[in-house]
């Protein structure tokens, strides 16, 4: 036999035991509910694509972090590090004839490598949530509201978190207006989505070394400092273009504020999103203190489907991850219980008695109880720790008087109180709900 070695872990990858598992479940439970009360389908995709989808659509910062490889055919395929190029793959090969707007939503293992820390691991989950086919700004307002109910439904409210949102047209129309040229644009945004992280000075830095005139520069630098919507409003009030941009921004803020969700809005000009696809208005949650790293990211994506050969349908949609969350929840207190729970725990006094417990243990679960029982022969003293143990509600004890008589004593395993019932008359009991959570 060759000899024991050890393995761990590798790094950014989670193990989830049931605690764990609880709580993933507890997320994706209410992502479910909340997507489906707005009336999106779920579906998935492979975790394997060809690495092309990524190269041509994500942009570079994700396709530095693929996990890729040549498959025994040859071919280079990657793990997928979004699901947005698998949606529009999806989409460009059957949209045609489907009725629109399309609303899905998924909720796919994803992958990256990343350097792992505090809400950044190799590996996550992440809602994704996509209106395809309709270009008015409703649609924009309608996946963030699904954003913002998907937090709520875990009990977290407007202290909690925030939505930062901005427009990249309106980026496009103020880097023209402050004299940047086009072929810097690129490089502006990148400058603009790290530049609350970076700083001033290593902002200024970023776009100084884009070759930018220094009047475009101190304009740039001074949005940064104070890129709230009535300085800008102010400082380019005489440009069209970008008064014009700020039209949807504010449309989409009264749709939110008639649903009651405008506390939750931020115009935020830093906001431009990372990923190469994203072509107006753009949004990420953030917790509301500012500790943590984004909860959740998305915009709208008009040309992604047509370049993956599809027709030219417009797109918006995010993804919400489960990592900062978690950190979240568990920092608020909105964690469920994870402790194990069972209806009904199945003690029998003798060996006699135990093919009548097994077949009224089994009885119960076929009406949708949860019952567990001992694996060996124990006393029944041994066995009623074990019952409390297991977290049960109700032991059933059988012994040689209750078995002659049909019947179990059944003890409250909170209260102690015991009371003899007929055995036939067990899955007719009311057991409450098991507590999961503090949130209602
Ligand atoms: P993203 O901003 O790259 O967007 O990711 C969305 C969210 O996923 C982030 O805000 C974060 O919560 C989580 N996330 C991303 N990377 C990691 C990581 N390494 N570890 C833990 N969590 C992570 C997208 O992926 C877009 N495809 C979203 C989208 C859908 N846009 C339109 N539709």
């Amino acid at each position: 036999m060759p000899a024991a070695r050890s393995f761990s872990r590798l790094p950014g990858f989670r193990d989830f035991a049931p605690a764990d598992l609880a709580l993933r479940s507890h997320v994706f439970d209410t992502w479910r509910r909340v997507a489906r009360s707005y009336g999106f389908g779920e579906y998935d995709g492979p975790p394997l694509e060809p690495l092309g989808l990524y190269v041509e659509k994500s942009g570079d910062e994700i396709v530095g972090q693929l996990y890729t490889f040549s498959d025994k055919g040859g071919r280079e395929v990657a793990l997928r590090p979004e699901m947005t190029p698998t949606l529009a793959r999806m989409l460009a090969g059957r949209s045609r004839g489907m009725p629109k707007p399309i609303r899905w939503f998924s909720i796919p293992q994803l992958f990256r490598y990343e350097r792992s820390q505090r809400g950044r691991l190799r590996e996550h989950f992440q809602l994704n949530v996509d209106i395809v086919g309709e270009a008015g700004v409703a649609a924009d307002a309608e996946v963030l509201a699904v954003a913002i109910d998907a937090l709520r439904g875990l009990g977290l409210g407007e202290d909690d978190f925030v939505a930062r949102v901005n427009d990249r047209r309106l980026v496009t129309a103020v880097l023209t207006a402050a004299g940047a040229p086009r072929g810097t644009h690129s490089g502006c945004l990148a400058v603009i989505d790290k530049a609350a992280r970076a700083g001033p000075e290593r902002s200024r830095a970023g776009l100084e070394a884009l070759g930018l005139s220094s009047p475009t520069v101190d304009t740039l630098a001074e949005i940064l400092a104070d890129g709230s919507r009535d300085h800008l409003a102010d400082r380019f009030r005489d440009s069209a273009p970008v008064t014009d941009a700020m039209r949807p921004l504010d449309e989409h803020r009264s749709i939110l504020e008639a649903m009651g969700l405008g506390a939750y809005l931020q115009f935020d000009f830093t906001v431009v999103r990372g990923l190469a696809y994203y072509t107006g208005i753009v949004f990420e949650l953030f917790d509301r203190a500012g500790e943590l790293r984004a909860i959740c990211g998305g915009g709208r994506y008009d040309r992604l489907l047509e370049l993956v050969g599809g027709e030219p349908l417009p797109a918006v949609g995010f993804g919400m991850g489960d990592v900062v969350l978690g950190e979240l929840l568990r920092d608020r207190d909105l964690v469920p219980d994870a402790a194990p729970a069972c209806d009904y725990y199945v003690i029998w006094v003798g060996p006699e008695q135990r093919a009548l417990g097994l077949e009224t243990g089994h009885r119960l679960r076929a009406a949708g109880h949860s019952v567990m029982y001992s694996l060996r022969s124990q006393g029944v003293g041994k066995q009623l720790k074990a019952a409390s143990r297991a977290g049960a509600r109700q032991a059933l004890i059988i012994g040689p008087d209750e078995a002659a008589a049909a019947s179990a004593t059944v003890r409250d395993m909170k209260t102690g109180i015991q009371e003899t019932r007929p055995l036939q008359s067990l899955p007719e009991q009311e057991i409450p709900p098991p507590a999961t959570g503090r949130n209602p």
